[in-house]
């Protein structure tokens, strides 16, 4: 069995403060890393380190675990550019250009959206993510998300069935007759290909009484719940989705002490429902961002994410959610480290992936800098040198 050390490491993020490191990444210095089997098997003192048959040089720069990109929109056709530019002359954000993604990505060739998902994942992976979640919801026919979910599921096992992202145009002014639909033929074809279930709960797309029924039967059909709550202003999705004790509430933009006081709630128990934060979104909508320290304040587990979309958010790029979380949300350089890797674990609800430990999946990225701190500090500037995919390099060196 092959084995390959990552060695000369500057700062190691492991995200296991009890193991020894310093602060809440349980930063460790001079040690040294061993991958066999697509596993993390050792890490210690650079100078005890077993011999191994490969060698990574890290030279003087920062190891950390890979992203956990815990919520993306990676199977559609077409782009919004021009939509973009409208709101950067000063028209708002709606959602509703989420139905002209729709009309291009049923009009296009599943190898035509094959690649579109390849491309972007692999855009993702260049960027440290080793992980990444991948929503339907722009196909909303049953044969269209059962697609979606189908090529969704070739490059992520976290699948994520979004039937109910908006009323598409055909069942206008009916949109109890597309919940049906969402909840009976759309669910039974999507959940073959699906891990999890999501609502776009907000005025103008889903109200309470219609996610709580389309989370309801996706939790019986055996899927994960998530929710796009509180986003465009406020409303019931944040509480609905803590009752219904969904792994992620995603947005969390417009919070009421309500809202914070039932996710502070969770936060002691078992599997807490995480507050996952899109600040590519706020960049892209040029709206107010979320008050990550809010939440983190009150206890929250809070997770970084990309929310990567041709409307919104068209970015992949997990470097650039920590600079914008830490310069305009409030955060700390190492929460919003922690937040876009072990946080997205945990609104994945994974073990295995976002911290380095012996015994975890080999999913870890080497910085061009010493430190975590650099990816906050030098927004903008392409620092990810290489990744490791269960223990396979994925850069060119
Ligand atoms: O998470 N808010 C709903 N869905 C996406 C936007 C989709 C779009 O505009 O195409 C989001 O921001
Ligand atoms: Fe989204």
């Amino acid at each position: 069995m092959s084995s390959l050390l990552v060695d000369n490491i500057g700062e190691l993020v492991t995200n296991v403060p009890a193991a020894g490191g310093e602060g809440p990444l349980g930063l460790r210095r001079g040690v040294a890393l061993l991958v066999e089997a697509g596993r993390v098997v050792w890490i210690g003192p650079a100078r005890y380190a077993p011999a191994a048959d490969r060698r990574i040089d890290a030279e003087g720069g920062a190891v950390l675990p890979g992203f956990v990109d815990s919520h993306a929109h990676l199977v559609f056709a077409g782009d919004r550019a021009a939509e973009f530019a409208a709101r950067m002359a000063g028209e708002p954000y709606t959602g509703g250009g989420i139905r002209t993604t729709v009309g291009a990505t049923r009009a296009a060739s599943d190898d035509d959206l094959r690649d579109t998902v390849g491309r972007l994942r692999e855009e993702a992976m260049r960027q440290g993510t080793t992980t990444m979640e991948i929503k339907s919801g722009y196909g909303l026919t049953v044969a269209d998300e059962a697609r979606s979910l189908r090529i969704a599921a070739e490059v992520t096992a976290e699948t994520t069935f979004l039937g109910a992202h908006v009323v598409p145009a055909e069942y206008a002014g009916r949109p109890d007759d597309y919940v049906g639909l969402v909840c009976g033929p759309m669910l039974t074809a999507a959940a073959p290909y699906a891990r999890w279930v999501d609502v776009f709960c907000e005025r103008g797309a889903f109200d309470a009484d219609h996610a709580r029924a389309i989370l309801t039967v996706g939790q019986a059909a055996g899927l994960g719940l998530r929710l796009h709550a509180n986003q465009l202003g406020p409303g019931p999705g944040v509480r609905l989705g803590v009752e219904l004790g969904a792994a992620s509430v995603d947005h969390c933009t417009h919070l009421s002490d309500a809202d914070v006081d039932a996710l502070a709630g969770a936060a002691g128990t078992d599997d807490p429902t995480v507050a996952t934060l899109l600040p590519g979104a706020e960049f892209s909508t040029r709206s107010p961002y979320p008050d990550a320290r809010r939440l983190l304040d009150a206890g929250v587990t809070v997770a970084l994410a990309t929310d990567c979309n041709p409307g919104s958010s068209y970015t992949s790029s997990m470097p650039f959610c920590v600079a914008l979380a830490v310069r305009e949300m409030r955060m700390t350089p190492a929460e919003a480290v922690w937040a876009a890797t072990a946080g997205g674990a945990r609104a994945l609800r994974r073990t295995d992936v976002g911290l380095l430990r012996p015994g975890v999946r080999a999913d870890l990225m080497i910085l061009d800098a010493p430190s975590h701190l650099h990816l906050a500090y030098r927004p903008g500037v392409p620092l990810v040198r290489q990744v490791l995919h269960n223990g396979v390099p994925q850069c060119r060196l």
